[in-house]
């Protein structure tokens, strides 16, 4: 392994989850969410190996404009739509889909002077309350669509769940409901699962799944291990063991002087830190692969090092690797440690660390 830092992204772990999406969906079309970088694996690397999903959805419309430039040609739906003239032209101009969540873009698109009709998702909100169109005003915005001139007929019709990866939750039942009573005289493809609500949720499977962190070997829900549903890591985060001490009982580690050894101690220190997208907030006791023992973080996070104990590892050596999470140490145990979700660990990944692809080698062309 190189010196710094790197993530290495397994392409042929992301073809296998995207084969278990179409065996859980086997009647839906599918649509890999790819945004923030495909989730900080790299956008077209991922758009590229994917060539079994009907298209890609991405959050705003420079991402899509990127995957068009780089010569996708299935459908590309902007999550966010368009905020101005300027950009409504951009959607016909590429050839890209938009989702429409306000009356606000509803005018936007009615004044423009399109020659070419855009293929709008009209979406709904159905109790997440951040993008969508009030069920009061549905129909009429439909309508108003429809008049317009300026939409690819029939269009699409989606919402998003708010608490699906919690399967005691009552709230899908209701949002799922709330959606098909506001489109029950409407015409049109329908979408609203993400990937908890893929595997969790018969009832979400539409026309159109949107799965995103299952397509990563990331669990869609909540106190779940990935490993469970079958889903195996993509990204594994790895660098090495850059230096070695054995510290004194009563001795302090790091920053802060947080951590204090309550006996004598071997420390490692490991190349990565916040700098690099390792948390900050990674708590004590943080697990850690070093040369594929387990060992536990100490002390506070630095910019570019974190310390482990590895006392009770056999025969750890300076440039030993160490894992971060990904093979052998699932991103879940990390993120629950450092008191966020795994989708941030994955998208925080910063710059200055090297992706390796590791491409299948199985021939299959793309
Ligand atoms: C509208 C929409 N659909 C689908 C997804 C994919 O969600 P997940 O990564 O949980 O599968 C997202 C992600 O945030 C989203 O915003």
């Amino acid at each position: 392994m190189s010196l710094n830092p790197e993530v290495i992204i397994d392409l042929a772990a992301l073809k296998h989850n995207a084969s278990l999406v179409a065996q859980a969906a086997p009647y839906s079309k599918r649509l890999a969410v790819i945004k923030a970088d495909a989730y900080g694996h790299g956008m077209l690397a991922v758009a590229q190996a994917l060539s079994m999903v009907d298209g890609f959805a991405v959050a705003r419309l420079d991402e899509a404009i990127m995957l068009r430039k780089a010569g996708i040609k299935k459908v590309v739906l902007v999550l966010s739509g368009f905020m101005s003239q300027e950009q409504v032209d951009q959607f016909a101009r590429y050839d890209l889909d938009a989702v429409v969540h306000s009356e606000y873009q509803v005018g936007l698109l009615s004044s423009s002077h399109l020659s070419t009709p855009v293929s709008v998702w009209l979406k709904i909100n159905t109790g997440m309350n951040r993008l969508g169109v009030d069920p009061s005003s549905v129909t009429r915005v439909y309508q108003a669509l429809q008049l317009s001139g300026k939409v690819r007929l029939p269009m699409k019709l989606m919402t998003h769940l708010s608490c699906a990866d919690d399967m005691a939750s009552v709230s899908t039942e209701q949002q799922i409901n709330c959606f098909d009573h506001c489109i029950s005289c409407l015409s049109g493809e329908q979408s609203i699962a993400n990937s908890a609500g893929l595997l969790g949720w018969k009832n979400a499977q539409r026309h159109w799944v949107r799965p995103g962190i299952m397509l990563y070997g990331g669990s869609p829900f909540h106190g779940a291990k990935a490993s469970d549903e079958g889903l195996q890591a993509v990204m594994t985060f790895k660098s090495q063991v850059i230096s070695l001490k054995t510290i004194k009982k009563g001795s302090f580690v790091g920053y802060g002087a947080t951590w204090q050894a309550e006996r004598t101690r071997l420390i490692a220190t490991i190349g990565v830190g916040y700098g690099d997208g390792y948390p900050r907030h990674a708590s004590v006791g943080t697990p850690v692969l070093v040369a594929g023992q387990k060992a536990t973080l100490v002390g506070r996070v630095s910019m570019d090092s974190i310390s482990v104990d590895v006392s009770q590892c056999h025969n750890i050596q300076i440039g030993d690797e160490v894992v971060l999470w990904g093979v052998g140490l699932p991103i879940e145990e990390v993120a629950e440690k450092s008191n966020t979700i795994s989708y941030d660990l994955m998208c925080g990944i910063t710059s200055r660390v090297t992706r390796v692809i590791k491409e299948v080698d199985d021939g299959e062309q793309n």
